[in-house]
């Protein structure tokens, strides 16, 4: 076997065979493969697409790259969920102490902001003190003893996809649809979850612009969970609009608490809420009431134990950006959209995100939006305010926001796109 040969099938439009993956996952991972060839294969893959015989095998070989996690030893039944990533999406963090706080055992292995989306990991680590690195030991110790737990995934998981990623962020191949299924699946199957639901956001905050492709990458990883005995679906969710009215770090986590206190904006909860059932439904657990647990506090109680538990001070004031910046509404009318990519790219700028993977975050930096498609705005009053630590990007941020917005005469009809659009099993 070698690179060139695999490199050449793909080019040519072939069909990878089952040893050509095995082996170009394993030569990669061990180094014998090198990054300029992978490269190659990751932009032939791109161009030129693998059917899901081939996308299969390359997630099994992602997966057998590393080591797999067990949580048969567990009382509860395991249930996750995974965002493919968008604007202001905090739903994990009021949703696995909601969804522990009805019977299931949630671990949430998370990830980091890249660009402009925002990370899970980055949102929690504004809390002083929580810790997102555990042993497998500690991550097992959290979940047995909260329900839920939300962590960084340990090396060991999948690394052939750990290297593989980092090779793509940086040649342009992010965007194929095999390679993010399989990336996603190897992660969540080598988890060992019994139940997940996939949360595939579509429009211009998400990486699938199109109802067409998120129906795509959501039908392939529902087939690649379901295949390896994971009960998977998919809800396919708005991404045109940022979720609720925060996009940042500790914004986003000040306002997932306001959602675990019963409170919270509306989207985010109909959100929080219908991925809890689908969870809850995947794990068997039909009869639990996410709604009541919402309303009566004990997934507030199961928050403020998990978060605990990974070392942060849930009661500690979160950070606060130093300098602020509102926008004013230009004219008086309907809000007919607000880009979710634009506030994206706008709270990246402000330092809530980050241009390479070492880049540190400001914890307090990001947009917070005062009205939302639909409601009514009035010229000279607040719009947005911008946050953060170093004012000098105010202006770098504001050149991401002249073609965030259109407000439409006063009386315009205005239809919302549902927060959830399909659902796929
Ligand atoms: N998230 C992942 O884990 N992998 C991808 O390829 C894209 C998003």
């Amino acid at each position: 076997m070698d690179a060139i040969s695999v490199i050449r099938t793909k080019r040519d439009r072939g069909e990878l065979t089952p040893e050509q993956i095995d082996w170009v996952i394993d030569a990669y991972t061990r180094g014998e493969v090198a990054d300029e060839q992978m490269s190659a294969l990751a932009m032939a893959i791109l161009l030129n697409g693998m059917n899901r015989t081939e996308i299969a095998r390359w997630t099994a070989a992602m997966i057998a790259s590393g080591e797999r996690m067990d949580f048969a030893a567990l009382s509860r039944p395991t249930t996750d969920k995974h965002s493919t990533g968008g604007v202001g999406d905090k739903i994990t963090l009021p949703l696995a102490p909601l969804v522990a706080a009805c019977g299931a055992a949630v671990p949430q292995l998370s990830g980091r902001g890249l660009g402009h989306t925002g990370g899970t990991l980055d949102k929690l680590e504004s809390i002083p003190g929580w810790r997102a690195h555990l042993s497998n030991e500690e991550m097992l110790h959290v979940l047995d003893t909260t329900g839920a737990v939300i962590c960084a995934a340990g090396d060991g998981l999948a690394p052939a996809d750990k290297k593989l990623y980092a090779l793509r962020d940086v040649t342009g191949t992010v965007e194929a649809i095999p390679l993010i299924a399989s990336s996603i699946m190897s992660k969540k199957i080598a988890e060992g979850t019994g139940a997940l639901v996939l949360d595939v956001k579509v429009g211009s905050g998400a990486f699938m612009k199109t109802i067409e492709d998120a129906r795509e990458l959501a039908s392939t990883m529902v087939a690649l969970g379901t295949d390896s005995g994971v009960r998977t679906v998919a809800l396919l969710t708005d991404m045109a609009t940022p979720l609720g009215l925060t996009a940042g770090n500790a914004l986003e986590v000040r306002e997932s608490v306001e959602v675990l206190a019963g409170g919270g904006p509306k989207d985010v909860v109909d959100l929080t809420l219908a991925l809890a059932r689908e969870m809850l439904d995947a794990a068997g657990l039909k009869d639990a009431d996410p709604e009541k647990a919402l309303a009566d506090g004990s997934a507030m109680d199961v928050w403020r134990r998990m978060i605990s538990a990974q070392g942060g001070d849930v009661d500690a004031p979160l950070p606060v950006a130093r300098e602020q910046h509102v926008v004013m509404a230009p004219s008086t009318g309907v809000l007919t959209r607000l880009d979710a990519y634009d506030i994206g790219v706008a709270a990246w700028r402000l330092g809530a995100g980050r241009a390479r993977k070492e880049d540190p975050v400001q914890a307090g930096a990001g947009v917070e939006l005062h009205a939302k498609p639909g409601d009514t705005v009035t010229a000279g009053q607040p719009l947005l305010t911008l946050h953060t630590d170093t004012p000098e990007k105010f202006d770098y941020a504001l050149g991401a926001l002249p073609d965030a917005y259109d407000i439409a005469q006063a009386g315009t009809a205005f239809t919302a796109t549902p927060v959830v659009r399909e659902r796929i099993a």
